[in-house]
């Protein structure tokens, strides 16, 4: 190549002469930021025409599938179908466990929408919910199936858009949200229930005032609440509906089940650990125990691997890159039990404390404070914690309300047009908080509630 032949020269053949490098820089700039501020404005006008298609106000802001984010792509496939069972296939050999695990929250965190399961009324008087924009307001109805309905009034007009019930996340401890299938999208209702208010509120996180059903739902958001299900490529809110193993099953904490049944189905009900393909939790290091909880216990990051790729025993940091657990605060959604539990004594002090040493999740032990505090006892007596001696049973039964208390998760507002509250968590730190103690020992019943 001839070293000294000038690239700049050639290069300017294809320049506008008259402008000069900068000024034609400037020009393609300009030119770029008036075509994207072209389409955002579009995009604005377009929106707000879809809203004021239903509402003259704009307030109802229906589903666009057009508008939902193209999936992330991973260099590994998103496979896994057919891997995962559900519990029913455990059922012939498993019986009895299955039927505890069947009342656990975890079992019953997602289900297929039914008057059953949806904890808020339907009844007359109690399935209305006023926002505080006056022109707006929701009804429920359960004529034609389960419905949620944003109404607008405009100059004796109503504006109406309404959506179905059809899946259900939470089993109401705190809060229940539902959600509502669009061919393959999947959307959020703009109305979740409180528990503690035991009233219709507005979504966590929801603007005030505004009727919102296009808030697309994520795999993000899903891998925490289900067992699984397929993602669809042409967006992140899209599922094989067909695919979905409701509620969170034996086989996220012991890994998928098929070969574990298949195995069993040719060899017999054997017992050799080593030949059967399913994880033996307990042999794994105290950390990977941790982790199979971390999946879900540890908060949200950035997904590394598709957020159904993580199997119980691989290292979890491989999968999901989370924010440091430190600087997790006490949400319910950064769900930090782990995080928290890290910094207790009895942690630091015990060689194998994982979260099974006081939670038993194959049966349903939710706010049993007396069975918790057996836990306690399991390492501790009551000699040693002179409050708890001198309450007597008040004190030796519940170790909890002292020693873990509760905070609020001020991530998760649900609030109706007159009131906000934040569901209650416990703070997995356990420690001696004498203010706390102090309360609980001069007042006549339990420190919350
Ligand atoms: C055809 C019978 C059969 C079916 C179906 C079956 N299992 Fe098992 N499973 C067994 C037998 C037998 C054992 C005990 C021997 C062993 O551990 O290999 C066992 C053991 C286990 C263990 C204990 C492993 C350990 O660490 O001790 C787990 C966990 C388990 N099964 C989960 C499941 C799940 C989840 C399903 C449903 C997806 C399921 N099994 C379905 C027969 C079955
Ligand atoms: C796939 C996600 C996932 C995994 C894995 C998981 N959890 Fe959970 N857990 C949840 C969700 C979601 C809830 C909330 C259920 C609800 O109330 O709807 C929950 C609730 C709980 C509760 C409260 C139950 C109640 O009745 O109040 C406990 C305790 C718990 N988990 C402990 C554990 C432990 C211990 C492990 C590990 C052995 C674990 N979880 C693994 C998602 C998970
Ligand atoms: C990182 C895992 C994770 C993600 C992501 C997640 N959740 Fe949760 N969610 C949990 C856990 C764990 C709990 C139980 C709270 C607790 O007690 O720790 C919970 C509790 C809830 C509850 C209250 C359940 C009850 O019985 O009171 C609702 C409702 C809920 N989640 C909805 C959602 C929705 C909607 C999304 C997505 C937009 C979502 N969650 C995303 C893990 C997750
Ligand atoms: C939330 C996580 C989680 C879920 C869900 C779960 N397990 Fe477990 N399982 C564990 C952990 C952790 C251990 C080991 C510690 C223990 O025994 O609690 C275990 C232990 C076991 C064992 C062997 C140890 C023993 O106690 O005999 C069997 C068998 C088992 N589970 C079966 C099941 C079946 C069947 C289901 C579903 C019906 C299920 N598990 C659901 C976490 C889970
Ligand atoms: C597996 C055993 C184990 C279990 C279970 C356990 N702890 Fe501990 N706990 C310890 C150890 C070890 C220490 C450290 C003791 C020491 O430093 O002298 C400790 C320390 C403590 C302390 C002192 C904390 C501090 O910061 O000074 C309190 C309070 C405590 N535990 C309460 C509880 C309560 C309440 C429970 C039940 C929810 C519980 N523990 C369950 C082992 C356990
Ligand atoms: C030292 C005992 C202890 C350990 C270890 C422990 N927990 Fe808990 N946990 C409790 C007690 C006590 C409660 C409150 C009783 C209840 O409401 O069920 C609780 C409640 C919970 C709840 C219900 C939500 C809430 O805040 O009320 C979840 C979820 C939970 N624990 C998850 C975990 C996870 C995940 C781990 C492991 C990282 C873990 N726990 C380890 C004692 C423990
Ligand atoms: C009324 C609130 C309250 C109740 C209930 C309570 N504790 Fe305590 N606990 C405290 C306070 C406050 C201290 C520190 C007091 C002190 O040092 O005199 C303490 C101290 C302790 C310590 C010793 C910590 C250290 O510094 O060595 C342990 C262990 C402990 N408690 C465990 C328990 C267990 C287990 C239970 C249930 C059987 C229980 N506590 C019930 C408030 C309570």
């Amino acid at each position: 190549m001839d070293e000294s032949r000038d690239w700049g020269d050639e290069r300017d053949e294809f320049r506008p002469r008259r402008w000069g490098r900068w000024g034609c820089a400037a020009a393609i700039v300009t030119l770029v930021v008036a075509v994207v501020a072209f389409f955002w404005l579009e995009r604005r006008h377009e929106q707000r025409q879809l809203a004021q298609m239903i509402d003259p106000l704009g307030l109802i802001h229906p589903p666009q599938a057009s508008s939902d984010a193209p999936r992330r792509q991973f260099s590994e496939s998103r496979g896994a179908l057919g891997e995962f069972l559900g519990v029913d296939a455990c059922r012939d050999c498993h019986a009895e466990r299955v039927e505890s695990f069947a009342e656990t929250a975890h079992f019953r965190t997602s289900q297929v929408a039914t008057r059953d399961n949806v904890a808020g009324s339907f009844e007359r008087g109690r399935d209305g919910y006023q926002s505080i924009d006056e022109a707006l307001r929701f009804v429920m109805d359960a004529e034609d199936g389960l419905r949620q309905t944003a109404v607008v009034s405009h100059e004796g007009e109503a504006f109406e858009y309404s959506a179905p019930f059809d899946v259900v996340l939470g089993t109401a401890k705190s809060a229940q949200s539902f959600l509502f299938w669009r061919e393959s999208h999947l959307y959020q209702l703009p109305l979740s229930y409180s528990a503690q208010l035991d009233s219709w509120t507005k979504s966590p996180g929801y603007p005030a005032g505004l009727a919102i059903f296009s808030r697309a739902v994520s795999s993000g958001c899903l891998r925490c609440h289900v067992t699984f299900v397929a993602e669809r490529e042409d967006a992140w809110n899209s599922f094989d509906r067909e695919t979905a193993i409701w509620g969170i099953s034996c086989e996220r904490c012991h890994g998928p089940g098929r070969d574990h049944v298949a195995y069993h189905q040719r060899v017999g009900k054997v017992g050799d650990l080593a030949a059967d393909p399913i994880v033996n939790l307990e042999a794994l290091p105290i950390e990977r125990q941790l982790e199979i909880c971390a999946q879900c216990h540890a908060g949200t990051g950035e997904f590394l691997r598709p957020p159904f790729a993580y199997r119980p025993g691989e290292e979890l940091a491989g999968f999901i890159r989370q924010e440091p657990q430190e600087e997790q605060s006490l949400v319910v959604h950064s769900t930090n039990q782990l995080a928290r539990l890290r910094l207790s004594k009895c942690f630091l002090s015990s060689a194998a404390m994982t979260c099974s040493t006081c939670h038993d999740v194959h049966r349903h032990e939710s706010s049993d404070r007396q069975l918790a505090s057996k836990k306690c006892r399991q390492c501790h007596q009551v000699e040693d914690c002179p409050p708890a001696v001198r309450l007597g049973s008040r004190g030796r039964e519940n170790c909890i309300d002292c020693h873990l208390p509760t905070a609020r998760d001020q991530q998760a507002d649900l609030a109706t047009a007159d009131a906000v509250v934040y569901p209650l968590m416990r703070d997995h730190r356990v420690a001696v908080y004498p203010e706390i103690a102090a309360r609980f020992e001069s007042a006549d019943t339990s420190a919350d509630e």
